[in-house]
C-alpha cells in the first residue's frame, strides 16, 4: 500500500523536482495570490487550523501540494487550490514560499508547558528529523514557529491515520503512540521556538 502510494505520487514529484527548468520565484509570488486569503501575507497564517508556510523546506512543500492533488493527502479547502496547479506551479510555490523569512517567535505565556514540550521532544527524538532547530529538512516539515492549534491538529491527523504522511511516512508510527497530554505540550513547545 505504502509502495503503491510512493508509486503513485513519485511520477509527479520527479517532474517537479527535476532539473527541467529552473523555479522560478518571482512566478510562485505571483501564483501565491491563490494563498494568501487562507496562508496569510508572506505566508504567516492567521487563520486557526491554516498553517504558516513561510520558510518552509522547498520539497516539503513541493511533496504536500504534490499528495493533495494525488489526494493521497485529503483537506476540501486544499483540493480545488491544487487541480488548477502545474508542475511548474508546484515548483515555483515551492522555491517562493522556502525563501520567505519564518514567523517570528512568540512570548511564551506558558513556559511549564514548553517544558513538558520539550522533555517529550527530547524523549522521542524530533529533532533527528526535523534538525536541532526544528527548521526540517527536505522532505521533512519546519515545526519551530508553526501555530499551535495547527500542530495539534497535524499530529492527531497523523495518530488517527487521517493523514498518512509521504516520503519517510515516519510520523503515523511516530504519532501513533503519543498521548493527547504529549501532543498538547509538543505543540505549546514548537509554536514558541
Ligand atoms: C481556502 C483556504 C486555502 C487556500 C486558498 C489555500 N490553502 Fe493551503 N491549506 C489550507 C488548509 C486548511 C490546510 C491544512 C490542511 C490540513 O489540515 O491537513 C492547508 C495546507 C497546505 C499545505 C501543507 C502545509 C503543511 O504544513 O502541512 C501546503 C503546502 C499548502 N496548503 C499550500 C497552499 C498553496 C501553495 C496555496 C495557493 C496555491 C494554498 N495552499 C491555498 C487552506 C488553504
Ligand atoms: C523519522 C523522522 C521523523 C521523526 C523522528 C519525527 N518526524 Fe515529524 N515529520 C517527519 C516527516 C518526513 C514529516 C512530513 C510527513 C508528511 O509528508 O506528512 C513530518 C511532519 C511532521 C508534522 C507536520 C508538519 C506540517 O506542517 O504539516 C509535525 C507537526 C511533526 N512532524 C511533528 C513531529 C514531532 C512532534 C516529533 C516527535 C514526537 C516528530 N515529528 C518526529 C519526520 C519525522
Amino acid at each position: 500500500m505504502r509502495t503503491a502510494l510512493i508509486a503513485v505520487v513519485s511520477g509527479a514529484f520527479i517532474a517537479c523536482g527535476s532539473a527541467a527548468g529552473a523555479a522560478d520565484i518571482a512566478a510562485g509570488k505571483q501564483k501565491a495570490e491563490l494563498c494568501v486569503g487562507c496562508h496569510g501575507e508572506g505566508g504567516i497564517s492567521q487563520m486557526e487550523n491554516v498553517p504558516s508556510l513561510a520558510a518552509q523546506p522547498d520539497q516539503f512543500l513541493q511533496w504536500q501540494l504534490v499528495f493533495f492533488r494525488a489526494g493521497t493527502r485529503k483537506n476540501e479547502q486544499m483540493q480545488p487550490i491544487v487541480e488548477q496547479l502545474t508542475n511548474e506551479d508546484i515548483r515555483n510555490l515551492g522555491a517562493y514560499y522556502a525563501s520567505l523569512p519564518p514567523p517570528k517567535p512568540k512570548a511564551d505565556d506558558d513556559p511549564d508547558l514548553s517544558k513538558k514540550g520539550a522533555q517529550a521532544a527530547a524523549g522521542r527524538r524530533c529533532a533527528a528529523c526535523h534538525t536541532d532547530s526544528y527548521a526540517g529538512t527536505k522532505a521533512v516539515a519546519r515545526v519551530a514557529g508553526q501555530r499551535e492549534d495547527y500542530l495539534v491538529k497535524a499530529l492527531r491527523d497523523y495518530k488517527s491515520g487521517v493523514r498518512a504522511g509521504g516520503a519517510m511516512a515516519a510520523m503515523a508510527d511516530i504519532a501513533f503512540p503519543l498521548s493527547e497530554e504529549e501532543i498538547e505540550a509538543l505543540a505549546h513547545y514548537l509554536a514558541h521556538l
